[in-house]
């Protein structure tokens, strides 16, 4: 069916992502999917049961607006053990449908027509369409090749009277870099003085390795005190199908926050909050990153004798991966290539730029069990 009259798209350029078109290509060719970013394997037995004790007792209708309140208190909890910065889970704290929707309605609650919003490239394939979608404008910066480091003058030299806002996602999904502490003391630099906003995108926030520190922009009340901070349970606890997360505030944006979430969402999924906050009374639950440090490092063993280079990853659950000694041909040609003919699905890094920037780089996920890891390297070892 079409509709008869005329609609002028409010998004123009955007089709469906990258991530839905390499996981329909791999399913097309059966191949080893390490290109979107989910986890194969299944979230805690213990968490699930406490999910379906939910149901079972009755955890059915509607949660409140805000979330389960003793699901924010273990977040709260947690914010001041891990970041030293108290946040009151009653109006500092909204637990969201992921952190896609934290990030939309932090959006939505703050860009007007003509805001500048800044962000980082390769960046996050949502942010862009979100700034555009609420009249502002994106501003990019790239980052430095091959460790993927912000260079602070160059952001210093973008800032202008119309930045709103900038976007820090930590550690950075495609890349796996992760910010220092000087970092933040730059940033701190920059924005002292201004009513610029941070949206800090902070999903992987537990996902970190090799003994760094997740430089938190809650961590620091001068950064704190002007941050929106997204988080998703989903990537923290391998439920990316549950879509749950929460976003983080000073009292006064999580009240404009507020006000769109009660109307974009009202409140989210109720027996998987309350499970969650059941699952949750053992703080220890929260420690993931060993996991998946020895799955990166599973990984990176298995393909050690290939020609795909791997770059540093430090955080998250990807690691990029150089083929330039395999091929010239172009990310996104070798990429469907590689799923179509070899049968194995990754990420092409440069459509995560506004401009066409090729590195020869492709993103691999490895949060999968050690029979995928293993299928993806043999085929990675044969190139
Ligand atoms: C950097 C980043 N932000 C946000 C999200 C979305 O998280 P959620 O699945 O909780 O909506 C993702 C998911 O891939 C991500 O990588």
């Amino acid at each position: 069916m079409q509709y008869p009259g005329h609609l002028s798209s409010k998004l123009p350029r955007v089709g469906t992502t990258i991530f839905t078109e390499m996981s329909a290509l791999a399913q097309q060719h059966n191949a080893v999917n390490l290109s979107q970013g989910f986890p194969d394997f299944d979230p805690h037995p213990k968490l699930i049961e406490a999910v379906s004790n939910a149901m079972k007792s009755g955890h059915n209708q509607y949660a409140p607006m805000g979330g389960w309140l003793p699901l924010r208190e273990r977040i709260a909890e947690q914010i001041e053990q891990r970041y030293g910065t108290a946040f009151n889970p009653e109006d500092e704290i909204t637990i969201t449908a992921g952190a896609t929707q934290a990030l939309c309605t932090a959006m939505a609650a703050t860009i007007t027509e003509g805001d500048e919003v800044i962000l980082f490239t390769p960046a996050y394939d949502a942010y862009a369409p979100l700034v555009e979608l609420f009249g502002g404008t994106p501003v990019y910066v790239k980052l430095q090749f091959p460790d993927y480091h912000i260079d602070w003058d160059q952001l210093q030299h973008m800032i202008s009277h119309k930045t709103k806002m900038i976007v820090i996602n930590n550690p950075h999904n495609p890349t796996g870099a992760v910010l220092k502490e000087e970092d933040l003391d730059r940033l701190e630099r920059i924005v002292k003085n201004s009513n610029i906003l941070l949206l800090a995108d902070e999903v992987y926030e537990h996902i970190i390795f090799d003994g760094l520190k997740h430089q938190s922009l809650l961590s620091r009340s001068a950064l704190a005190e002007r941050t929106i901070a997204v988080y998703s349970f989903g990537k923290t606890f391998h439920m990316t199908g549950w879509k749950l997360g929460y976003a983080v505030a000073p009292q006064n944006l999580m009240k404009e926050f507020r006000k769109v979430h009660q109307f974009n969402v009202f409140s989210v999924n109720r027996p998987a909050q309350v499970g969650l906050a059941e699952f949750l009374t053992d703080g220890s639950q929260w420690e993931v990153g060993q996991m998946y440090a020895q799955k990166r490092d599973e990984f990176l063993k298995l393909v050690s004798s290939s020609r795909f280079k791997a770059l540093a990853s430090h955080g998250s659950y990807f690691v990029l991966m150089d083929y330039s000694a395999v091929t010239d041909e172009p990310d996104m040609e070798y990429a469907k290539r590689l799923t179509i003919e070899k049968g194995l699905a990754s990420i092409p890094v440069s459509v995560f730029y506004n401009v066409p920037t090729d590195h020869k780089v492709l993103r691999f996920c490895f949060a999968k069990n050690s029979e995928t890891l293993e299928r993806g390297a043999e085929i990675l070892n044969t190139l």
